[in-house]
This record gives C-alpha cells, sequence and structure tokens, in this order.
C-alpha cells in the first residue's frame, strides 16, 4: 500500500470535489480523492495528471495522505458533513487539518469546530465559489477558523484561487464560521442580484415586449460598463441560446418559470432577522422564489385578477437607459445590505472580518463577481468602520444620480403590472436609510396606547407611558 505521499485529500468527487481536486493537481501538488463509488474514483485518475489518485476506502486514503494531513469534505450539507467526520475521525491524528468546503450552515460549523477541537483535529469552515467552472479553473475562497491551521493550507489555497491582477482570490477572513458565514451572505446577495435582473428582463419582455435577440444586446450592451460582472454576462448569453429540443425558438422561453433554492439565501433572510439588520433585497429575492413555486395559483389568479394592460407610453429606446441605471442603483443597494450584515455578524460573533478584504476576494472566481466590487474594497479600504456603503461619497454620488431612473422604472412596473419586488424593496430602503424621522413615533404612540409598552421622548432622556384618550 502507497504510504504517506500526497499532498492534499479530498472527500466527494462530484462535480465541485472532482473539479476543485484536479484543480489543486494542475497547480503542482500530488492529490488523492475518496469517493465510495468506484466510477467516481476511477474518473478522477482517468482525468488528471500522474499526481492524481482515486480512492473508495478511507482508511486508503488516509494512510497516503503526507501528515500533517490535509483533507477537504465537499460533500452535500447536513448530516452527511457529520457522518464523513465521523467515519475519518478514527483515522486521523493530532495536528491533522479538516476542512469543510460545502455551503454548510455557520452554526454548524461552529459545532464541528467546538468537538474536533476536543481532539485536536484542526477545522476549517471554507466557502467555495464559482459553480463546476470556478472549482476547475480558480474559485474564490473564503476560509474561517484557527488562523495557524489556515496557514498549513494556504499555499494549497492560494495557488488554486481564482486571480485578479495576479492577486489571489482568497485570504484568512476570520474566527470559527467567518468562512460559512460571508458564503452564505454572498449567496443572499446572489439571490437578489439574479431577483434583479429577471425584473428587468420582465420588464423588456412582458412590459416593453422586445424579443430576445434585444434583451440579448441590451445585456451585452450592459455587461461592458460600470454593470460588468458575471450574472450580467450569462444572462446576455442566455439570451441567445436556441432551443435545440423543439428546433425554434429560445431556450429561455421553454423553461418552466418556478425557481428552486437549496437555501442559503433563506439562512441569510433568517440571520439578518436575527440580528436586526435590514436585507429586505435579499428578502424579496426569497419570497420571489416561493411565489414563483405557486405556478398553479398564480394560472388561477391571472383568469381571475385580471391586469388591464396599459399601453407603453413611453420610448423603449430611452427606457433601456433607465432599465440599466435601475438596476445599477439596486445592485449598489444589494451589496449595502449584504456588507451591512456582514458588519453586525462580525462583531455580533467575533469574527475580526476585514470588509475590504471580503470585497477583494470576491473580485474574481464567484457567482457575484463584478466591477462594481472594485469601488466596494476600496471604499472599505478608506473606511473601514464605514457603516453603510451608502454613506461612501462616491457611491452616495453614484446612488443619486440613478435614483429617479429607478424610480421611473418602479413606477412602469404598477403600471405595467410587472412584478419588481426586489427593486421596490431597494427603493424604499433608500429612503427609509436617508429619512432623518420615520413614522415609528406612531407605532410607539399605538404599542404605548394598546400595550403600556411605553416610548422615549426627543426632548428628554428616559421612558414615558400615557393613558391614552384618558384626558
Ligand atoms: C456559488 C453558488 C453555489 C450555490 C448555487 C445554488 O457560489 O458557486 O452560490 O454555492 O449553491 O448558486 O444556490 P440555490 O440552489 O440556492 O439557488
Amino acid at each position: 500500500m502507497e504510504t504517506q505521499q500526497y499532498d492534499f485529500g479530498m472527500v466527494g468527487l462530484g462535480v465541485m470535489g472532482r473539479n476543485f481536486l484536479l484543480n489543486v493537481a494542475d497547480s503542482g501538488f500530488s492529490v488523492i480523492g475518496l469517493d465510495k463509488d468506484d466510477s467516481k474514483a476511477t474518473a478522477l485518475e482517468k482525468e488528471g495528471n500522474e499526481n492524481v489518485k482515486g480512492a473508495t476506502e478511507p482508511e486508503e486514503f488516509v494512510k497516503a495522505l503526507k501528515t500533517p494531513r490535509k483533507i477537504m469534505m465537499l460533500v452535500p450539507a447536513g448530516p452527511i458533513v457529520d457522518s464523513v467526520i465521523e467515519e475519518l475521525l478514527p483515522l486521523l491524528d493530532d495536528g491533522d487539518v479538516l476542512i469543510d468546503g460545502g455551503n454548510s450552515h455557520f452554526t454548524d460549523t461552529n459545532r464541528r469546530m467546538e468537538e474536533l477541537q476536543g481532539k485536536s483535529i484542526n477545522y476549517l469552515g471554507i466557502g467555495v465559489s464559482g459553480g463546476e467552472e470556478g472549482a476547475r479553473h480558480g474559485p474564490s475562497l473564503m476560509p474561517g477558523g484557527s488562523k495557524e491551521a489556515y496557514e498549513t493550507v494556504r499555499p494549497i489555497f492560494e495557488a488554486a484561487a481564482a486571480k485578479v491582477n495576479g492577486e489571489p482570490c482568497v485570504t484568512y477572513l476570520g474566527t470559527t464560521s467567518a468562512g460559512n458565514f460571508v458564503k452564505m451572505v454572498h449567496n443572499g446577495i446572489e439571490y437578489g442580484l439574479m431577483q434583479l435582473i429577471a425584473e428587468v428582463y420582465d420588464m423588456m419582455k412582458r412590459g416593453m415586449d422586445l424579443p430576445n435577440e434585444e434583451i440579448h444586446r441590451a445585456f451585452t450592451e450592459w455587461n461592458d460598463g460600470e454593470l460588468q460582472s458575471f450574472l450580467v454576462e450569462i444572462t446576455a448569453d442566455i439570451f441567445k441560446e436556441p432551443d435545440t429540443k423543439v428546433g425554434k425558438g429560445f431556450l429561455v422561453d421553454s423553461i418552466l418559470d418556478k425557481a428552486k433554492q437549496k437555501g442559503t439565501g433563506k439562512w441569510t433572510s433568517q440571520v439578518a432577522m436575527d440580528l436586526g439588520i435590514p436585507i429586505p433585497v435579499i428578502d424579496a429575492a426569497v419570497t420571489s422564489r416561493y411565489l414563483s413555486a405557486l405556478k398553479d395559483e398564480r394560472k388561477q389568479a391571472a383568469e381571475i385578477l385580471v391586469h388591464e394592460n396599459s399601453k407603453l407610453k413611453e420610448d423603449k429606446k430611452l427606457l433601456k437607459g433607465e432599465l440599466k441605471n435601475a438596476l445599477y442603483f439596486a445592485t449598489i443597494i444589494t451589496y449595502a445590505q449584504g456588507m451591512a450584515l456582514l458588519k453586525e455578524s462580525s462583531t455580533e460573533f467575533d469574527y475580526g472580518l476585514n470588509l475590504a478584504d471580503v470585497a477583494k476576494i470576491w473580485r474574481g472566481g464567484c457567482i457575484i463577481r463584478a466591477k462594481l466590487l472594485e469601488d466596494i474594497m476600496a471604499s472599505y479600504h478608506h473606511q473601514p468602520d464605514l457603516m453603510n456603503l451608502m454613506l461612501d461619497d462616491h457611491l452616495a454620488k453614484i446612488l443619486l444620480q440613478l435614483h429617479l431612473d429607478a424610480i421611473e422604472i418602479a413606477k412602469l412596473g404598477f403600471e405595467q403590472g410587472v412584478p419588481m419586488p426586489a427593486l421596490n424593496a431597494a427603493l424604499s430602503y433608500f429612503d427609509a436609510y436617508r429619512s432623518g424621522r420615520l413614522p415609528s413615533n406612531l407605532t410607539q404612540a399605538q404599542r404605548d396606547y394598546f400595550g403600556a409598552h411605553t416610548y422615549e421622548r426627543i426632548d428628554e432622556p428616559g421612558t414615558f407611558h400615557t393613558e391614552w384618550n384618558k384626558s
């Protein structure tokens, strides 16, 4: 049996695990992958170079790794991670490093980290973004856990990560579950941006009656400017994909309008609620996926709650400029909400996050990579304690310039019956955030009226209660 010759091991040779392992091998490391499915282990060896080995038995796999071992798991989040740990644990030695690269819930990572600490195993939670292509040719990697443990795997991850201007899209982010938390918020932002793009598409298709060719052209053009991003780029591609199954038309029109989800967007909203941080664009995106699932109800409602289509009065050419500006406006706000959540999580969970670093490693490899992240990185670089990106001078100026166009599109959405919940949420968040005074004085009065919950006054410290309607 071969002993201790591989630098890095991977448990789970599905699409992500296999591709990431081949990427690590291409970066000059010897690697071994473990999967109970023999065909996957064989396929890995076939695809890889002479430094790539496949294994089906945990003993063989663990013995073949150089110590301290560096083992990454890319298996579905949840109980499977626990069972992999349970199986490997008796085979590991003190000081070995075990890495979870899946979309695990951050509280699971905290629990596993604590359990393994007692057993002298170093556990890291590393967010991996970029899908199949990213895993193979350079993902964005978001590591969290013990800094010393990360140092032992740093050369491997830096070599495998995407590069922007020669700099790897990976850096140590923070303690405990920081990596999984940052990846979760990345996905929340991903949900928000995808929903905004879908709303803009809906407006172009249903509201403006534009053909797919023109929608393709619009996204292609936008991807050349400030909206340049992975999601806008792939959206442009989608609108030129033919439907080869039926031999005519475009594939996008044949896809059922029910959006699925694996849960990371929902987790982002849930945690934000728990921490008391408003992220309404992301919430709207999560809710929109649930609404999309109600296909039968929606079809029924379309017959009953008929929308009287008003004729579009606006010039379609001008509207495209407004749409682009509305999308950019809401895109900035989506990042602002995600970053605000990260800021609070860092305080609450003691992660020690550096938001400039987060923006930096999101610039390449991941699903939400975008030109805008250069501005966001610069902004946190100059003001590490910035409360909200909307308060950055440069971004504030841009938001104010785009704001009226965003309103025009939102109005048009209501007129045309095109739902734009994420855009509307962005606009309302913007207005609420810049309101020095909100109507919450009335809410407080009502709470005190019916429940003696007390209120504070603007002119005097302390808490007050009134016997309402008694005088
Ligand atoms: C990534 C993605 C990925 C995510 C999918 C699907 O960064 O590569 O975020 O991790 O799992 O995008 O997510 P949903 O199924 O929830 O849409």
